[in-house]
């Protein structure tokens, strides 16, 4: 397995497992597959609303007594409702309360927006409340003080743009991760290039292209990651999956990656691309492929009426 070195000596593995869109009824047992598999990097968020089964399934295994809690990295992410300096602490207690591991090895600001504290889901623009109203280092503040507490023991983003980021550079705790949409199609050069400088980690989500993700989120007609000819070939050349050439692409570039799967062979498959090496004509030839495609565009923030727009979101 990569890691992901921290200033402080931890270290996360750089192969972890995505829980978003992973049904209640089916996660508790993915999560315990990825464990005996060798998963140690489980990657949660209170709004994907199954972090009480992922819980009871970490019970679980750390009554079996094999898997201790320290044997893991478990992240999870402050939903937007929950911005500001005093609703922090609150929302990282939740959730470490609910996935019952006493405390997180990472905690993220989901996205750089707010939505009012009453209004999840938000169903009209007037639900959303702008960063001039409620900016994004009064939020950090909040996010500095659960790591002062020790509930995590180490803060980061999601979602953050170079711009965004360098505003959080003086403050007295860096953000250590951004987690963003990462993959081929769109492989962010400049912003891998900024975290590296600023020793700041990048966790791709969405490294496979995100085909599960809802409908309603699909533009007509997009193209699919995983079919993706010079990546079939590549595979074929190789005899390893598309899937496997993904994650071996965004391990070997410095990142970690989140690949969600509740299906026990394609969890082992993905797994197993973390022991992959790809030559550097390969790394070449998927280089290639990037087209600055986003699968989570972000648009649902920046409905007519909303304080959000897509430019304003991405700083692009
Ligand atoms: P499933 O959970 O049934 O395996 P991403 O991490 O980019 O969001 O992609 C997740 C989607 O890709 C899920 O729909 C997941 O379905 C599917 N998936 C996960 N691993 C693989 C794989 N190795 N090959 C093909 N599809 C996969």
């Amino acid at each position: 397995m990569r890691y992901l070195d921290f200033s402080n000596g931890d270290r996360m593995p750089a192969l972890g497992l995505g829980t978003w869109m992973a049904a209640p009824g089916e996660v508790a047992s993915a999560i315990k597959e990825a464990v005996k598999i060798g998963y140690r990097h489980i990657d949660c968020a209170s709004i994907y609303g199954n972090e009480a089964e992922i819980g009871e399934a970490f019970a679980e295994i750390f009554a079996e007594g094999q898997v201790t809690r320290d044997d893991l990295w478990i992240t999870s992410k402050l939903w937007s409702n929950r911005h500001g300096k005093d609703d922090v602490v609150p929302a990282i207690e939740a959730s470490i309360e609910a996935l019952r591991c006493e405390y997180l090895d990472l905690y993220l600001v989901h996205w750089p927006v707010a939505i009012r504290a009453d209004a999840e889901p938000p169903t009209q623009p007037t639900d959303l409340v702008s960063l001039e109203e409620l900016p994004l280092a009064d939020t950090w503040a909040g996010m500095e003080g659960a790591l002062e507490r020790g509930l995590a023991r180490h803060i980061g983003v999601s979602n953050y743009s170079p711009k965004k980021l360098s505003d959080h550079l003086s403050m007295a705790h860096k953000p250590e991760v951004n987690q963003v949409e990462l993959h081929p199609y769109l492989a962010q050069p400049k912003l891998l290039k900024f975290a590296q400088e600023n020793q700041i980690q990048l966790t791709a989500y969405s490294p496979l292209g995100s085909s599960g993700r809802p409908e309603g989120m699909k533009a007509a007609n997009e193209r699919a990651l995983l079919e993706d000819p010079t990546v079939s070939a590549i595979a074929g050349r190789l005899s390893i999956t598309p899937a496997q050439v993904l994650l071996a692409w965004a391990l070997q570039r410095g990142t970690s990656a989140i690949p969600k799967s509740v299906n026990p062979e394609r969890l082992a498959q993905n797994f197993a691309a973390a022991s992959i090496e790809l030559d550097d004509a390969t790394m070449a030839e998927i280089a290639t492929l990037d087209a600055h495609r986003r699968y989570v565009t972000g648009d649902f923030w920046a409905k007519p009426g909303s304080p959000y727009t897509v430019a304003a979101l991405w700083d692009e």
